[in-house]
């Protein structure tokens, strides 16, 4: 009986980058099929794409693995809720229009929000939010403004969550990987996510 969890296994025919990351395209579509929550998608997108990172040799395990897989989430679009426990309602946060917010991600517990105020925000994530580009940062400690959620973090790739609807772009979060390598992600990898950013957004109810 085929698990969840096998969606994760590398077939030893894939041994390039654009194998892999094709393989893992096929892999997520099939694992979000029939499924439209975008926390119970990016929970499995986060997963699928770490662990099968980590059975691919130049990732794997050791001091050029993948560290981190996940998600930062636009909060002015997903706002906290304001009603608390005892039914006072809190007051809203200004800030909350110009943060990213942790979301679904797989590796070790990692900074909760991403300033991205026009002359505040700093760091990959937050550039990459509002640039709407993907950036391959190949050492993490030259890139100005870099947040270190992880001291042994040296290389970071990180892809916008572009919703096109109606003519209107909407900028939903992003999709960040670490590794403990410098250089760990080259031109292959940021084609290959960018079609999986893609594939997440349009499998997804926002
Ligand atoms: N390094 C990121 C912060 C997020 S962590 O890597 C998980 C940044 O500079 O935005």
């Amino acid at each position: 009986m085929a698990h969840h969890s096998d969606s994760s296994l590398l077939p030893s025919s894939v041994r390039t980058k654009p194998q892999l990351w094709e393989h893992l395209f096929v892999q997520l579509t099939h694992l979000l099929d029939g499924q439209r929550d975008w926390v119970t998608n990016l929970a499995n997108t986060s997963s699928l794409i770490y662990h099968s990172l980590l059975s691919y040799p130049a990732f794997g395990n050791g001091p050029s693995s993948v560290n981190w897989c996940g998600f930062y989430i636009n909060s002015s679009l997903f706002p906290t809720p304001k009603i608390r426990m005892d039914h006072s309602v809190a007051a809203a946060s200004d800030d909350a229009s110009s943060r990213l917010l942790l979301a679904p991600f797989c590796g070790k517990p990692a900074c909760q929000y991403i300033d991205t105020a026009p002359g505040r925000g700093r760091g990959v994530c937050a550039d990459s939010f509002t640039s709407r580009k993907t950036l391959v940062v190949p050492n993490v400690n030259a890139y100005p403004g870099h947040i270190a959620c992880d001291g042994g973090t040296k290389s970071e790739i990180v892809c916008p969550l572009i919703l096109r609807t109606q003519g209107r772009e909407v900028t939903l979060g992003v999709f960040d990987l670490d590794c403990l390598a410098q250089g760990g992600f080259d031109d292959d990898d940021k084609a290959g996510l960018e079609k999986i950013a893609q594939l997440v957004v349009d499998a997804c109810d926002w």
